[in-house]
């Protein structure tokens, strides 16, 4: 296949000059186009876009400067100018002005050709950086198009998983209110103790610092923490008198009662370990390891410190609940031995006790 002759637009207005060029030119294998100049060279240059122009500078009507500042203007078109020997200053400035290359006359036709070839090649790169540029931007739009789309997929994804998980967690607290409230059926001394201790509990948390997830935690936690008491005897739960010795280490085993049955939940494994640990004591005096400080984990101090607030100042059926300085007072007598001396002060500094009535 013969290749693409390029086309080169020749303009001179000496006409012996024009046609020297076409000859060479031609020969050399170019598609060339003469012009003398003048006003139609616009026209010219805007009928066809020619990948080369050769250009005198000096001309009578129109001047070579013109026709150069009028192509760069408009086309990627190189402009090569043909200058007169004692023309080297213009040649300069017309270099400036975004010529590619001057050549001087008379041409020398080596020359010509040379520097023709390097001004085509300069061209084809430039397109061709080009063409990159606009397939690079093409990319990075339709890359951004479907990140776009992407985003608003998982949007909405993450909207019904949020939703979801809303639905189901207070599913779960339901749950965990019904077992509570079965566990306080059980017991007729702890009536609407188990809703209270939740909402004191998740208020000390929240007043400690913790984050969402351990105030979820908590939750539970508090809601949960006697669930253990399934697992004893009703007729010693709801016994009046003082429990002999067998039957206080019967109670003793709720807390790993519960403990049992929540680690068997998945994601119930934090909320075990807090009510494992709810009836240990600061100093290490509690039940069932007598861990002692910070080895407690913290949710579960919280509770103890809301349990003892909670089964002092609430009523029973054998007697009213204790009146609130007394219940502090007492909070603040155990606090370092039974209770952390930490969240007592928080406790009732804050007066977290003032979110529940009794
Ligand atoms: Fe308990």
């Amino acid at each position: 296949m013969e290749a693409v002759r390029r086309s080169i637009l020749v303009v001179d207005d000496e006409e012996p000059i024009r046609k020297v060029l076409k000859t060479h030119l031609t020969g050399a294998g170019y598609d060339v186009v003469q012009s003398p100049g003048g006003k139609g060279i616009f026209d010219t240059l805007e009928e066809t876009e020619f990948e080369l122009l050769i250009c005198d500078i000096k001309m009578p009507e129109v001047d070579g400067v013109d026709i150069l500042k009028y192509t760069r203007e408009r086309f990627d078109t190189p402009v090569i100018m043909l200058t007169g020997l004692t023309d080297t200053a213009t040649a300069v400035d017309v270099m400036k002005k975004g010529a590619f290359d001057y050549v001087m006359k008379p041409v020398r036709k080596d020359d010509l050709l040379g520097t023709i070839q390097k001004a085509l090649d300069y061209r084809d790169l430039l397109l061709r950086n080009r063409q990159l540029e606009l397939e690079n931007t093409q990319y990075q739009h339709s890359l951004e198009h479907k990140v776009r789309e992407r985003t608003g997929e998982l949007r909405i994804k993450t909207k019904e998983l949020e939703s979801a998980y809303g639905a189901i967690k207070s599913m779960s607290i339901q749950f965990a209110n019904v077992l509570a409230e079965t566990i306080e059926a059980k017991d007729r001394y702890t009536r609407g103790h188990c809703n209270r201790m939740r909402y004191l509990c998740v208020e000390l948390g929240r007043k400690a610092g913790l984050s969402a997830e351990r105030l979820e935690l908590l939750e539970y936690a508090s809601l949960l923490h006697d669930l253990g008491k399934v697992g004893v005897n009703e007729l010693i739960l709801n016994k009046e008198g003082p429990l002999t010795e067998a039957e206080c280490a019967k109670v003793r085993e709720h807390p790993a009662i519960a403990e049992k049955v929540l680690s068997d939940i998945p994601l119930m494994d934090g909320v075990a370990s807090i009510v494992a640990a709810h009836h240990e004591n600061f100093d290490g005096s509690g039940y069932p390891k007598n861990i002692a400080g910070t080895k407690i984990p913290v949710e579960a101090r919280i509770i103890a410190v809301a349990d003892l607030y909670d089964a002092m100042s609430s009523d029973r059926p054998y007697r009213k609940g204790l009146a609130i300085e007394i219940v502090l007072e007492e909070m603040e007598r155990v606090a370092g031995t039974q209770l952390d001396a930490g969240l007592v002060r928080l406790f009732i500094d804050s007066k977290v006790y003032s979110y529940v009535k009794n």
